[in-house]
């Protein structure tokens, strides 16, 4: 709540565009009021348990697909709309910084909006909004290619351990621009773009889409070669093409972006299904011992993880746009290694990982993406799991059952492994942290609470932060 009263007064501040010194004071006066209150309200999630999940869900739009398509409107001089757009706080705050740049957005639904790019002028991104989560670097490729320069606070986000941007600025740099990181800010500037050959040196799904976002209006042709081929990424491609862009080989690891003079706004987009959401209700079903009928999906984008569930002893039916995953005994032991799609993604793993911690046997996860993302596992043994954790692996002696504990939500894909395994325990788990949760899962309780979890979010004074 404290997360929530904070971003909703300082986001109307600069929205009211006024004086830095004034938004400055006044920050100042609300943080004595609330610690002279000495009251901050958190939220949180109690979970009663076990539960065999069971019924029907639909999946929303994908969080790392909206959070590209949003920035990648300011290549566009005019009107669009988008649809299917997840109703998360990520999306929230990104919409925000486009109206702090002189975008107008027209909230049609809570998923659908209007945004009118015309009046875009400004190419200095809010640093204080900027530098709270990671993809707002995509600001940097589209503010580049609309505006011929850009300033964006350097990127935060979930914790996973170190998240260079090297191969960004590289593509940039490759592409024509100057780019200075110093003061806690990026700062790209080009006289011109101009089209050429980029070798990814690591697979990266935010370097290929920056290079993108770049190249669509420089001039002559870029090539990308060593792409990261995630759904997303496609749907990035297929967005800018609907507005006159010419992409070709999203979803191949070389892709080649030839030059246009504009975009223009033909017709409304709709955000594809999000494939870490769906996957996450998969694995709450086989976690659980369930039966969940999941609408709204792309089965194909699903297949690494379908081919995990069979390998550990469930069941999964393929019914074009939905999917039905069942599980009726304790998961077989498993390993897991973590890769660029499609492979098995790292967003999957903790939820994985709690499926594991109560498997029939010893399992095994190998991380290779990102250092910290065994986090949660100090959590999970908390509630009684038997897991080891050291580097890129995790060990997982697997055990009958999990006992309910206070735990805290490390990062976004952490938290959603969390509330899974509140869901299966026994007894009461108290989830803190969950704004970590919202920025990526739209509903997340009430879609569990649908499927028969005894879950609810209860505001609480002073609760403990730290994890
Ligand atoms: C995106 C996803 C994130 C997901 C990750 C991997 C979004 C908004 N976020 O993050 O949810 O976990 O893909 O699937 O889409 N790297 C470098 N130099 C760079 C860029 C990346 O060394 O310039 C490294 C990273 O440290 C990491 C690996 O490459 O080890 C992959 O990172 P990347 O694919 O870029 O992740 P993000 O785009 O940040």
């Amino acid at each position: 709540m404290e997360f929530t009263f904070k971003f909703k007064v300082y986001d109307t501040l600069h929205h009211n565009h006024l004086p830095n010194y004034l938004i400055c004071v006044i920050k100042r006066v609300l943080k004595s009021y609330i610690f002279y209150l000495g009251v901050i309200y958190l939220e949180k999630l109690v979970i009663n348990g076990p539960t065999r999940l069971k019924g029907e869900v639909t999946i929303s739009g994908a969080k790392n697909a909206a959070v590209a398509i949003l920035p990648a409107t300011l290549l566009i001089n005019g009107i669009c709309r988008l649809e299917n757009l997840p109703n998360i706080s990520d999306v929230k705050v990104y919409c925000k910084i486009l109206e702090t740049l002189g975008a107008k957005i027209k909230w049609i639904t809570d998923n659908e909006i209007e945004i009118d790019t015309t009046g875009v002028t400004c190419a200095q991104a809010p640093l204080d909004m900027t530098s709270k989560f990671r993809a707002s670097y995509y600001l940097l490729g589209s503010l580049l290619g609309r505006c011929g320069n850009a300033e964006v606070g350097l990127p935060g986000g979930c914790n996973l351990g170190a998240r260079p941007i090297d191969q960004h600025i590289k593509a940039f740099e490759a592409l024509g621009a100057k780019v200075d990181v110093s003061q806690g800010k990026i700062t790209a500037k080009a006289k011109k773009l101009v089209g050429t050959s980029i070798y990814m040196d690591i697979v990266s799904v935010g370097a290929t889409i920056n290079t993108i976002l770049a190249s669509v209006l420089a001039e002559g042709t870029t090539t990308i070669d060593n792409a990261a081929k995630e759904p997303h990424i496609v749907d990035v491609a297929n967005f800018l093409n609907t507005m006159g862009a010419d992409i070709r080989g999203a979803g191949t690891d070389v892709i080649k972006i030839n030059g246009v003079k504009e975009l223009r706004c033909n017709s409304s987009y709709s955000i594809v299904p999000d494939q870490i959401e769906a996957g996450t209700f998969m694995l709450a079903a086989v976690a659980s011992k369930g039966d969940i009928l999941i609408k709204n999906c792309i089965p194909e984008h699903l297949d690494c993880i379908t081919a995990k569930i069979i390998e550990i002893g469930g069941t999964v039916e393929d019914y074009g746009d939905s999917i039905r995953v069942r599980m009726n005994k304790r998961p077989n032991k498993a390993t897991v290694k973590t890769l660029p799609y499609p492979g098995y993604p790292t967003d999957l793993q903790p939820q994985m990982g709690v499926v594991l911690a109560t498997s029939d046997g010893t399992s095994i996860i190998h991380e290779s993406i990102w250092e910290s993302r065994f986090q949660y596992t100090f959590e999970l043994n908390k509630m009684g799991a038997k897991i080891t954790a050291q580097g890129k692996s995790a060990v997982f002696e697997g055990v009958k059952d999990l006992t309910g504990a206070p735990v805290y939500a490390t990062d976004l894909r952490a938290g959603a492994a969390l509330l899974i395994a509140g869901v299966i325990a026994n007894g009461e788990t108290q989830l803190y942290n969950i704004e970590h949760i919202d920025r990526g899962y739209e509903n997340i309780e009430e879609k569990f609470r649908n499927l028969g979890a005894d879950i609810k979010r209860v505001s609480e004074p002073n609760a403990k932060i730290d994890c």
